[in-house]
Parts: structure tokens; C-alpha cells; sequence
């Protein structure tokens, strides 16, 4: 072009379709606390679908004998080991132990993707409310102890119940997305699509992570009252 050519407005790029999303297949995908219900359920449901998966526990041998039991190639480590030698993170320790173990771990999470799953809640006789945690929210409490670590939060209103029940092969659910980066929102969409039924959800920055966590007094006051496995549908996208 000449400096004579008059200049023409550059095209506009056309959107990013917000269903197209990375290859997380190679990733390794740790469970924090994957000795539990939920922490067995996802490692069930990914490994199933084809993810390479680590269990974590505080204790080594409680891991192993939990991956031997899940099967579908999922091995057990200590949460030390899990954290080390995972891509992305998944944080599935009960609200108690959440702070005490990201501290301990801040050196082997460093660099990766962490995926909070923790809901802060209270149970009484009235059935279960939500906590307020000091940070705003576990998801917040996670991102603030661990600098060196992209924080997000997903997988929170699922039925470890329907997770790990092998009859089931398809969970029917959206899992809401939350974090601050978009590749890294996407990555975890990705990883929550490979479970067949489920589909990850952009729901917004950590700051509202709040609602998403506290949502699961409500779903289980509907599970106790329909006696249910509940799950979340976002309609219309
Ligand atoms: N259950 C569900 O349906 C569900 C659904 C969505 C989200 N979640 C969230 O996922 C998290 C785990 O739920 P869960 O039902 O699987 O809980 P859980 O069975 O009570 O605990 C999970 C594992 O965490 C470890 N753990 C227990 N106390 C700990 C502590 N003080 N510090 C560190 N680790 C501890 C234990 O493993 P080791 O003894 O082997 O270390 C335990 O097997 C919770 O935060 C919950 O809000 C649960």
C-alpha cells in the first residue's frame, strides 16, 4: 500500500465462539482430599473418560487403596505428591481443612491451575446454610493463600452420590465456571465436558463465587425435601 491508498478500516475479527474449547486431554488432573465422596466421584467420572487422574490424601496408602478401588487407571499419592506431579489441581477437602491444606501445599501448587470445589457450609436443625467465609468465599480464601497459583472454582453442585454410581453413565448437569483468566475458565469448561451429560458454564469472576458456593444449601434443602439428587441447568445457551 502506498501512502497515497487511502486506508481502509481493519475487518473486525469475528467472535470467539464461547463453545470452543482447548484439548485437556493430556492433562494430568489431581484430586486434593480424592479419598472422599466427591473427591472419588470426579476421579471416577474423568478417569472414565479417559483423563489421567491422582488421588490425594494425608496419608499415602489410604490414596492407593481408594485408586485401586476407583479403578480405570487412577493412582493415589499423599496431597504433596498429587499437587507435584498434576496440570490442574482439583481441591475436594472438607470447608474445615481447606486453609490448613493449600498452606501446606503453596510450593507444590505453584504454577497450576487449581480448581476449588469447596462449599462452606453450616448444618443445624433447621438443615444446611451457607458460611461467610472472611475472603469472601473458598474459592477466594484459595486464591488468597496461594499467589503463585491460578485459582478457579467449578464442580460444586454435584451429586457425589450420582458421581459415583456406576449405573450412571451420563450426569446430567451444567457445572457454573468461575475465575479470572479465561484460558484457564476454559480449561476447566473443557475438563467438565468430558464427562459425557456435563457441560461447563462461564459464571463469572471469583469475587461471585459466593453465591455459587452457598447455592448448595439450597440444593440440598430440594434433595431432602424430594428426596433428590439434584443437579443445576443454565437454559437458553
Ligand atoms: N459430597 C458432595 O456431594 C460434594 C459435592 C460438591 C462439592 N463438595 C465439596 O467437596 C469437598 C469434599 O466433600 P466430601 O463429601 O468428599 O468430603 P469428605 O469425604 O468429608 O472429605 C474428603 C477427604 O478430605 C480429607 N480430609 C478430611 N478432613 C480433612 C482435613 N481436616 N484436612 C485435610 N483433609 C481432610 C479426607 O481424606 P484423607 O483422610 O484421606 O486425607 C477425606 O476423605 C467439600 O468441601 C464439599 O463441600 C462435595
Amino acid at each position: 500500500m502506498t501512502s497515497s491508498t487511502p486506508s481502509t478500516p481493519a475487518a473486525k475479527a469475528a467472535p470467539k465462539d464461547p463453545w470452543d474449547l482447548p484439548d485437556v486431554s493430556g492433562l494430568v488432573v489431581g484430586v486434593l482430599g480424592g479419598t472422599g465422596d466427591q473427591g472419588r466421584g470426579l476421579a471416577y467420572r474423568l478417569a472414565k473418560a479417559g483423563q489421567k487422574v491422582i488421588i490425594g490424601s494425608r496419608a499415602a496408602d489410604r490414596a492407593q487403596q481408594a485408586a485401586e478401588e476407583i479403578g480405570h487407571g487412577v493412582e493415589g499419592a499423599d496431597n504433596a505428591d498429587c499437587a507435584r506431579r498434576s496440570d490442574i489441581v482439583i481441591v475436594a477437602v472438607p470447608w474445615d481443612g481447606h486453609a490448613k491444606t493449600l498452606e501446606s501445599l503453596r510450593e507444590e501448587l505453584a504454577g497450576k491451575l487449581v480448581v476449588d470445589c469447596v462449599n462452606p457450609l453450616g448444618f443445624d436443625k433447621k438443615g444446611a446454610y451457607a458460611l461467610k467465609p472472611e475472603e469472601g468465599s473458598a474459592a477466594e480464601q484459595a486464591a488468597a493463600l496461594l499467589p503463585d497459583s491460578r485459582v478457579a472454582a467449578a464442580f460444586h453442585h454435584l451429586s457425589a452420590v450420582l458421581l459415583q454410581d456406576t449405573s450412571l453413565e451420563e450426569i446430567d448437569t451444567d457445572v457454573m465456571v468461575l475465575g479470572e483468566e479465561r484460558a484457564d475458565v476454559e480449561l476447566v469448561q473443557a475438563l467438565a465436558g468430558r464427562i459425557p451429560g456435563m457441560r461447563g458454564v462461564f459464571a463469572g469472576r471469583l469475587r461471585n463465587a459466593h453465591q455459587v458456593e452457598s447455592l448448595v444449601a439450597n440444593l440440598i434443602s430440594v434433595n431432602r425435601r424430594y428426596k433428590a439428587h439434584a443437579g443445576l441447568r443454565v437454559t437458553d445457551i
